[in-house]
């Protein structure tokens, strides 16, 4: 596994990458590697030539209130895993080199980047945008992999890529779960015994409200009410939102039609964590 820790040489790998028609896969994280990323490593291994994995905990992601200086980071334990799961290329770049002194541009993927999570985290998105497009322009990826936990952000990099012309696909891959059903996430080292106890009605309410839709629920508030019940029984879940939207827009539905999303935000403790189920309805379940 080649090391790479500068844009420049990074740079210059990808354009040898090129002239050798190798196709490369990309596999954006902030490191604290866990099984969700060692997932889409094995996708990228299985559909390209070359599997290049970014680490970078990027700053302007991050409010002024959140976690960026405690967010988890270890290195040497992830050069480990990203070694062992088959990563050809770690690309480890500083924050200096991503932004240096004087920079100035931006990506923002309007509408959808306010929906969801980005109503309590206003910012969130343009950070993920910008250095997302940044990686790509360094890495030039042919296919992107990016998981279905945080669904909100794949479908925001895929408009992204879209409407910048990037000339990459974006895989959006299944949730990894630990096998309690809990979404694996970074942040779970974060939570008590008892909040990561609490944390599993995540899951189970999206399970229920999957139930319901499955067996020909249309109705969003009544999932709503099934999934808001479930959750307010745990004292130390505070609910952000929940919301029951289209895959595309990520806006709200009245109806619940062939395919939705639905999502939480809840904090566990002071940790703010994340999942989401994407329901296809059987087509006997979709109005007129
Ligand atoms: O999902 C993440 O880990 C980050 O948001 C990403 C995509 C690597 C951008 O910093």
């Amino acid at each position: 596994m080649k090391i790479v820790d500068s844009v420049s040489r990074m740079s210059t790998f990808t354009r040898l990458l090129k002239k050798e028609a190798k196709t490369i896969g990309f596999v954006p994280t902030m490191g604290y590697l866990h099984e969700g990323h060692l997932s889409l490593v094995r996708a990228a291994k299985k559909h390209d030539d070359t599997a290049v994995m970014s680490i970078f905990v990027n700053p302007i992601q991050f409010g002024p209130k959140e976690d960026f200086d405690k967010y988890p980071r270890d290195f040497k334990r992830d050069e480990e895993l990203a070694r062992s799961a088959g990563v050809d290329v770690l690309f480890y770049p500083s924050v200096k080199d991503m932004y240096p002194h004087g920079y100035a541009t931006y990506v923002a993927v309007e509408a959808l980047s306010s929906a969801l999570c980005g109503a309590s985290r206003p910012g969130h998105f343009k950070g993920v945008a910008t250095v997302v497009a940044k990686l790509f322009g360094i890495v030039r990826p042919d296919i992107a992999y990016f998981g279905q936990k945080d669904a909100q952000q794949a479908i925001i990099i895929k408009k992204m890529a879209e409407d910048l012309h990037m000339g990459v696909e974006i895989k959006m891959m299944p949730t990894i779960r630990e096998p309690d059903g809990l979404a694996i996430s970074s942040r779970n080292i974060y939570l008590t015994d008892d909040e990561r106890s609490d944390a599993l009605v995540l899951s189970r309410s999206l399970e229920r409200a999957g139930h319901l839709i499955k067996h020909g629920e249309k109705n969003p508030k009544k999932v709503l009410t099934a999934i808001n019940d479930m959750i307010k029984e745990k004292p130390s879940v505070k609910i952000d939102y929940v919301s029951i939207a289209g895959t595309k827009d990520l806006k709200e539905v009245d109806t619940i039609g062939s395919e939705v999303l639905i999502a939480i935000a809840a904090y566990v403790g002071r940790t703010r964590l994340i999942d989401n189920i994407i329901i296809k309805a059987a087509l006997s379940a979709i109005p007129k």
